[in-house]
């Protein structure tokens, strides 16, 4: 099985090596890096280290390095192949299925039918007019080469020896069938008056009518049975004849224009069908996915594209959006075929371009599907990856854009389309007032929820905090502002508990000295609540402690209000003086905080052993003698 470098790409993107090492090798984090005994040589001090940024693991002892699947192949001794396939089911990306197997391109071919030549003729009237000269490999040259050697001059030993299968039958290939099918669509279409018409009408040149392969399937409800008598199995395997419930096979795209779809390599592996007005529903029809036509690993327009060479990429909704734009000059526009857009389709885009670019309604509908895109993209988002968002004005897609529009203005508006930041900024703020520190509280909680998504090695993260704290126009130094308007319900005397709060916020490293309260505390106290959030985002704090705080903010965006009320009454200016004095002042206020909620518990007598107790006192006793070496004289 080989499996493609984006499929590799992707579940390492999703893979963190310090997770998977960490399951080997007992990991202590030293600053950025973790490092441990190496699993791979004898030793005592750790010389192992894995770089979380780099997802990259290196030991300075006996020089063994590499990415976790080298980890996990060599700390195994497993294949590449058994250890892809183990993160696989980890990350739930799949592996590709093994289409090497040309047995699943193959169809049993049907014996030619032993009825006279004339009868024969008859039955495809449609064809007779163009195979000879369009059909590359014309469906009935064989037919017709074997009518000589069946029929000769006696037809009764033609009938017999027609017959036998073992003599006549062979095996169909998926791909042949596929790109004979797509030559007969396309020699349907100038039998067709009004499907040529459709597409003039469409504003489609010959050229682009040529250059996309487009046909028509005609309204015979067994044109391609009649077409491809031999092919049955093949069709049926294709979805493009089905079976109705009284029996009898009709094909699945009568009286509609015809998209033939290809894959990467150009080959044709399915089709979509437009109905001739829109009156008729459903407006477009696609043959089913089949051993060929992976509709969520393919991208309509991909193949093309590539060809052209385009440079940008932009992904539309429809065929027609794609094969307008390719006629104005835009060649590297791609749709899906007729589903959402996966983290696949993404990922095969972001192969072409660092930089893609998405279109969208501007419609509710579509700020929907944008958000839903957002969602599979920023995963994907390594450093140096670009994502565009393409706004339509309401009620047009790109292809009536850019007929209004014109090429150069559509260039301009695409060139205009806002960065992901820009987007996100727009579509996150919405929906909150801004103009109140409730509002830009609650947009950075929502932040927080779509940078959770972002890689976590790269420094996107970071950056999306930073311009999204910068417009939001928070100022530099974000200092709690003493507000003395006591008509406010809340009580300006603001207690320890409210105090360790609009600390911890201020100055989340300061966490790690609060820490011991969360076993003292109540439950039922926000600060508890707090401190439990604390617990989770302490590792991942930003560097920078400004950003640190609003990540902070984001991760305690449900209790924003009592939060803001907090902020805007404690004055913890003492703090801000200098980090050194802060650190002390923060454990020092700790101690005391832990002292008297031990004494609490004490005179509260709420402990259910003899032995708590004396825990309770020895830690008293503990914590006391550290106060008395601290300047607090309280
Ligand atoms: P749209 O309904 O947006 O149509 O479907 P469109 O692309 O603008 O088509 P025209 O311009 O009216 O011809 C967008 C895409 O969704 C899929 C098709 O792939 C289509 O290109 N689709 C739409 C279906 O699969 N079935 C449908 O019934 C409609
Ligand atoms: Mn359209």
């Amino acid at each position: 099985m080989a499996i493609p470098q984006h499929t590799i790409d992707q579940i390492l993107d999703r893979t963190d090596i310090v997770d998977v090492i960490g399951q080997f090798v007992k990991l202590k984090k030293t600053g950025r890096t973790y490092s441990g005994c190496c699993p791979f040589h004898q030793e005592k001090s750790p010389s192992f280290h894995v770089y979380r940024d780099k997802q990259y693991f290196h030991c300075f002892g006996c020089q063994a390095n590499g990415n976790a699947i080298r980890f996990l192949m060599d700390v195994g001794s497993r294949n590449f192949i058994e250890v892809m396939k183990d993160l696989s089911s980890q990350t739930g990306i799949e592996l590709p299925k093994d289409n090497q197997d040309s047995n699943k391109l193959k169809y049993k071919r049907e014996a030619p039918q032993p009825k006279a030549p004339t009868k024969i003729e008859a039955s495809v009237p449609s064809l007779e007019n163009n195979t000879s000269t369009t059909f590359e490999h014309d469906p009935f040259a064989e037919f017709q080469a074997q009518d000589d050697v069946f029929y000769g001059n006696d037809p009764f030993t033609a009938f017999e020896q027609s017959t036998a299968p073992e003599q006549t039958a062979q095996d169909g290939n998926l791909y042949d069938l596929l790109e004979n099918i797509a030559q007969f669509y396309e020699s349907q279409l100038p039998h067709s008056q009004i499907a040529q018409q459709y597409f003039k009408q469409r504003g489609l040149s010959k050229e682009t009518i040529a250059y996309w392969r487009l046909g028509y399937a005609p309204e015979d409800w067994q044109h391609l049975e009649k077409a491809f008598p031999q092919d049955i199995s093949g069709l049926k395997l294709l979805g493009l004849i089905r079976t109705s419930d009284s029996g009898r096979d009709f094909d699945l795209l009568r009286e509609r224009v015809i998209f033939p779809i290809r894959d990467a390599k150009g080959r044709v592996v399915g089709f979509g069908g437009r109905a001739l007005n829109d009156e008729i529903k459903p407006k477009y029809i696609n043959s089913p996915d089949s051993e060929v036509f992976h509709k969520n690993q393919l991208l309509y327009g991909l193949y093309e594209g590539r060809k052209q060479k385009a440079q940008e990429w932009l992904m539309v909704e429809g065929y027609m959006d794609v094969i307008a734009l390719q006629q104005y000059g835009i060649a590297g526009a791609v749709a899906t075929l007729g589903t959402a857009s996966n983290t696949e389709h993404l990922n095969i885009l972001f192969k072409q371009s660092s930089r893609i670019t998405i279109a969208f309604d501007g419609d509710a509908a579509g700020q929907k599907a944008a958000r839903r895109t957002l969602e599979i993209a920023l995963p994907l988002l390594n450093d140096g990856r670009e994502l565009k968002f393409f706004v339509l004005p309401n009620d047009h897609d790109p292809d009536s854009l850019i007929r209004r529009e014109g090429i150069e203005n559509f260039r301009r508006l695409l060139a205009t389309s806002p960065l992901l930041s820009e987007f996100v900024f727009a579509h996150l703020t919405q929906n909150h007032n801004v103009a109140s520190p409730e509002g830009k509280s609650q947009v950075m909680g929502d932040l927080r929820q779509l940078t959770e998504l972002l890689p976590k090695t790269g420094s996107y993260r970071y950056l999306l905090q930073q311009y999204f704290r910068e417009k939001l126009g928070f100022s530099r130094k974000w200092q709690p502002q003493v507000n003395n308007d006591a008509s406010l319900s809340f009580s300006t005397k603001i207690d320890a508990e409210e105090y360790v709060i609009a600390i911890l916020i201020n100055h989340p490293y300061l966490y790690i000295h609060f820490e011991p309260l969360r076993a003292l505390i109540s439950p039922d106290l926000l600060l508890f609540k707090i401190l439990n959030i604390f617990n989770i985002i302490f590792d991942d704090l930003p560097d920078d402690p400004e950003l640190s705080t609003y990540y902070a903010l984001g991760a305690c965006a449900s209790y924003h209000h009592e939060l803001q009320n907090i902020l805007e009454h404690a004055n913890i200016g003492d703090y801000t003086s200098s980090p050194e004095q802060a650190d002390k002042l923060a454990a020092d206020f700790s101690t005391k905080l832990q002292y008297e909620c031990l004494q609490q518990k004490i005179k509260s007598k709420k402990f259910s052993s003899l032995a708590e107790m004396r825990n309770l006192k020895q830690k008293i006793y503990e914590i006391g003698k550290k106060r008395s070496l601290t300047l607090l004289d309280e």
